[in-house]
């Protein structure tokens, strides 16, 4: 396993942590999810698992055309959820609430400024029309791919669900992503149309999204057509006459009314590149029919979502979370979102609590960085707030160590909410363990068991079942589920190598008819009473302050610089970020000392955040002249990390090419 030291961390506050939190009676007498609701669930799936889910859809969502096949698994492990049915995201976002919701408010959205907009159901499904038509009227089909890189604001949103309407597959890209990056996402999806906007203001400054794609479509990107541009901060912007259009002008007289496409089931809705552990992000595809599904159960149950709730998803839609949790699975239900544009300190840290106290946020669901550094600002700032519609809170991102899951329990719970702990991934689609509210006994730290209908394991290095309780390894889901990622955008080899290659070839497997097992890449442990704790991820992806990112991503950054010969990148704890980034770097010519050191350091630091975007920028670089390897050419992360961290060196380095080195890593020489 890949990380001893955030490992250790986790193994022993899986081993010691012994506060159990039942559900409080009152909640639960409420919740939609009771525990006598939730073992008839986990029956229903253990009975027939494939049965369960053709259950739930048929009744949770409105089929155009009802399925009659609920799995496929003849090219299994790319399974087909639902394949004969046909039905529309945007229709069962939106439109089947019309007829009893129409003036229920579907988004509040507030600007960093303090600017409050909403949209009712009703205006919701105006605009997201407008745009669907105007998309059209551009020359945006289905199928067609439109990336989307807009600020943290209601377009977003609307944006998504246009394409959704049209059957069209949009792939999101983070605000806060350089125009390098958003390069590589467009042309990887190869995608038609761009919507972004003229800036958004985050930490107080304004980020240019639209220079950057002008960036992005100067050095290729021949594929995109069209940029349509959505008028944010009202600061002039380049213009590509022919190409570049803005929303207000094509959505101006336009119609309010567009059919769905009715697409198949596995129609893709999106992709959306995610970090592995080689340099290449990849593109995540997820289809219509069973991503819906798991978006909309998944935030029914574990949010316990009531038609009075203000439901509020911190994360920027262009992270997974921001999908499912913001742009799906609550309108999917019907309830009214908030969302917000901008950092959690601006202009101070109670900007969160003022946002729940002043729009009455119901249910706050965030990731461990920001309870991290809201805690470390002090109780009496969420103390000058009125909290009290606040019922349910969540966390979800990375491991939540449970300081602070105690400080979220105690100063924003007040000792009685619950906390729903929810793990999953870019991959997963939607959350597939945590605790259900009103039915699940909580352990600060632990996501808890899988959800029913989700079959979670953990194997052995040769991936073999631990069977029982107190057990510690690879996490693995032993059977499908509908809102599993399909592929990986025009590289179906790397889906099957990345999660179903570490146990043996997934083709002979199929036919020899044996059992596949999903990778998660995470480490885990199944304590006593056969609750999960995820230790950590045992590739080389990182989690800085909850983004996914590539140790291989970073390095190819760093060697694009001139003066940079080779690149180590490992994480180190960080006390509030969960993860930093801390770099080796061997230069070309002599290695810069002093001065020349620190004006480096500075420069390549400033580089990757230009090259990435400002999260992959690296706390600390370090110069050496050469990287730990051992004799067969690896280099030794484990030893990097070790010195990183700044902790006694106990692996055993005799193995190592180059021993000496250490001296030197460890500044000593
Ligand atoms: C980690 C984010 C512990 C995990 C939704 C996973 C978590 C990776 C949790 C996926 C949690 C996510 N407890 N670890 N509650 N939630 N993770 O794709 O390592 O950005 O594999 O999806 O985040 O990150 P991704």
């Amino acid at each position: 396993m890949n990380k001893p030291e955030s490992l250790q961390e986790n193994i022993r506050s899986s081993l010691t942590e012994t506060r159990l939190f039942p559900p409080h009676a009152d909640f639960a007498a409420k919740a939609r999810i009771d525990a006598r609701k939730l073992s008839e669930l986990r029956d229903e799936a253990a009975a027939d698992h494939v049965a369960f889910w053709a259950r739930l859809a048929h009744e949770e969502l409105d089929w155009q055309q009802p399925f009659s096949i609920a799995l496929d698994d003849a090219e299994a492990p790319n399974y087909r959820w639902f394949t004969d049915g046909a039905l529309n995201v945007s229709y069962n976002c939106i439109d089947r609430h019309l007829k009893t919701h129409a003036d229920k408010l579907a988004i509040i959205s507030e600007g960093e400024p303090g600017d409050v907009s909403t949209y009712t159901f009703q205006q919701l499904h105006d605009e997201v029309c407008k745009l669907a038509n105007a998309l059209k009227a551009l020359g945006v089909a289905k199928g067609d791919r439109v990336v989307i890189y807009l600020p943290m604001a209601p377009q977003a949103v609307i944006a998504m669900q246009a394409c959704a309407r049209i059957g069209a597959t949009h792939s999101v890209v983070f605000g806060g992503f350089s125009a390098q990056s958003l390069r590589d996402r467009i042309e990887g999806a190869n995608a038609k149309a761009v919507i972004t906007a003229d800036g958004g203001t985050r930490g107080g400054h304004v980020v240019e999204l639209k220079k950057a794609v002008d960036e992005a479509l100067a050095s290729g990107c021949q594929s995109v057509a069209k940029v349509v541009v959505y008028r944010r901060t009202g600061k002039p912007v380049e213009w590509t006459a022919g190409r570049d259009v803005w929303w207000h002008e094509i959505t101006a007289n336009t119609s309010a009314e567009c059919e769905p496409e009715w697409v198949n089931a596995e129609h893709p809705l999106f992709l959306l590149y995610t970090s592995g552990s080689t340099g290449k992000p990849k593109g995540i595809q997820h289809s219509s029919g069973g991503y819906l599904l798991g978006a909309h159960i998944t935030s029914k149950w574990i949010f316990d979502l009531h038609d009075s709730d203000v439901f509020w998803c911190t994360a920027d839609v262009g992270w997974v979370t921001g999908h499912t949790y913001v742009a799906y699975g609550p309108l999917s239900n019907g309830a009214t979102i908030v969302m917000y544009e901008g950092g959690p300190m601006t202009p101070d840290a109670g900007r969160f609590w003022k946002i729940c106290q002043d729009h009455g946020v119901t249910i706050f669901y965030t990731a461990p960085t920001a309870i991290r550094a809201l805690a470390k600002m002090g109780e009496q700032i969420p103390a000058r707030y009125d909290l009290s519609r606040l019922r349910l809170l969540g966390s979800v991102g990375e491991p939540i160590n449970p300081e602070a899951w105690m400080w979220y329990h105690r100063v924003i719970g007040h000792e009685k909410l619950p906390i729903v702990d929810t793990w999953w991934q870019t991959e997963t689609g939607a959350i597939l363990m945590s605790p259900l509210p009103g039915a699940t006994a909580t352990k600060p730290g632990s996501c808890t068991q899988p959800l029913p209908g989700i079959f979670a394991e953990i194997v052995d290095e040769a991936g073999n079942i631990i069977e029982g309780n107190d057990a510690g390894g690879y996490l693995v889901i032993t059977k499908p589920w509908p809102s599993m990622l399909r592929t990986v955008y025009d590289d179906n080899e790397r889906y099957l190598s990345t999660y179903w290659s570490q146990f043996g070839d997934p083709l002979a497997a199929r036919r020899e008819n044996k059992p596949f097992l999903y990778v998660a890449g995470d480490s885990a442990h199944r304590d006593k009473d056969g609750y999960y704790w995820i230790l950590g991820r045992m590739d080389d992806v990182l989690k800085v302050a909850g983004h996914r990112l590539g140790t291989a991503e970073v390095e190819s950054a760093l060697v694009a610089h001139p003066r940079v010969a080779e690149a180590a990148v490992v994480g180190r704890p960080h006390e509030i970020k969960g993860e930093g980034i801390v770099a080796f770097v061997i230069c070309k010519g002599e290695r810069p000392v002093d001065d020349d050191a620190v004006k480096l350091s500075r420069e390549l630091r400033e580089f990757v955040s230009k090259s990435m975007g400002p999260i992959a920028k690296p706390d600390e670089i370090r110069f050496t002249d050469q990287l730990p390897k051992t004799r067969s050419g690896k280099i030794m992360r484990r030893l990097l990390r070790s010195v990183a961290k700044g902790e006694a060196i106990t692996q055993d380095i005799s193995t190592l090419e180059n021993p000496g080195i250490v001296e030197q890593l460890l500044g000593r020489a």
